[in-house]
């Protein structure tokens, strides 16, 4: 008799996490739900089954899993979403499975690259100095208010959906990503952008913004990421966390009395 797929829950929002799902589609020896936060209102979405909005914390999480009966917690959602992250460390221990987490690797400046580095946005607002300045935030809508605190400065906003609170002179854009390199470039050069605000997400998809930066000479404040939990588990990429669950797919011996092993 065959085996009973695994059952997996992804928990996403990024583009690492699509992948991955979209990959699972189909794939015989693995069960898997796609989880986002609900926070945008049209997220690409795969064509597994899906689910969306807040689990309720770390124990509503954990009552999840033991609901849905799942055997391993991906953990693939942007480097900047901690609480998730953190919330899903402590779940997955607390229902005894493993936690694979999807992290991309930060970025690193280039030759002729330099990035002032911040650990937050209110370190970002301060680092942008007193003189009035045009800047380019990408930074996400749930970040924008930080820059209240320095309103002498004029915002070009890129954000999927508008910011709730804006400092007073913003000039909101509103735009999915990636854009290529000219996009960028152009967009640098028509809004006479001097300074760049972004966060180290990682990752190839957005990194054209820094390299029309560098050519255009606009300066760039970088957001540090946050701590994360350290999980067992961490791949870059989504073909080696496919790599990694048709490997645990293929484990007859997962459990033991009740325990992963
Ligand atoms: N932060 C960013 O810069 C960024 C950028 C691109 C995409 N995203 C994506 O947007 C989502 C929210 O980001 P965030 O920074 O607001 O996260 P966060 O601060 O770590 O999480 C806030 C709350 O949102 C819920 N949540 C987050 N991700 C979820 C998921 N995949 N499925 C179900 N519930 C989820 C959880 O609610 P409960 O506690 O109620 O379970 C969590 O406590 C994440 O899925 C992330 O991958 C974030």
């Amino acid at each position: 008799m065959a085996a009973e797929p695994t059952r997996v829950l992804i928990l996403g929002g990024t583009g690492e996490a699509l992948a991955l799902a979209r990959a699972l589609e189909g794939e015989p020896g693995l069960d898997a739900i796609y989880s986002v936060a609900g926070a945008t209102r049209a997220p690409r979405l795969p064509a597994l089954a899906t689910r969306r909005g807040g689990f309720g914390g770390t124990a509503g999480l954990t009552g999840y899993l033991y609901r849905h009966g799942i055997e391993c917690l991906v953990d693939a959602t942007h480097p900047f979403a901690a609480r998730i992250s953190a919330n899903a460390a402590e779940a997955a221990r607390a229902a005894g499975i493993p936690l694979l987490a999807v992290q991309r690797p930060g970025w690193t400046p280039g030759p002729g690259e330099r990035w002032q580095r911040v650990a937050d946005t209110a370190a970002a607002a301060r680092a942008l100095g007193r003189e009035p300045r045009r800047v380019l935030l990408t930074i996400g809508r749930q970040e924008v208010p930080a820059f209240c605190a320095a309103p002498q400065h004029t915002y070009i906003i890129r954000c999927v959906e508008p910011p709730e609170r804006a400092p007073p002179c913003a000039e909101p854009l509103l735009q999915r990503g990636p854009l290529r390199y000219a996009e960028e470039r152009a967009l640098l050069h028509e809004r006479a952008v001097e300074v760049l605000v972004t966060k180290d997400a990682g990752g190839t998809a957005t990194r054209s913004k820094l390299d029309a930066a560098r050519d255009c000479g606009v300066a760039v404040v970088m957001v540090e990421r946050p701590r994360l939990p350290a999980a067992a588990h961490t791949v870059a990429t989504p073909a080696e966390a496919l790599g990694w669950l048709r490997a645990l797919s293929n484990r007859d011996d997962r459990w033991a009395d009740g325990v992963y092993r």
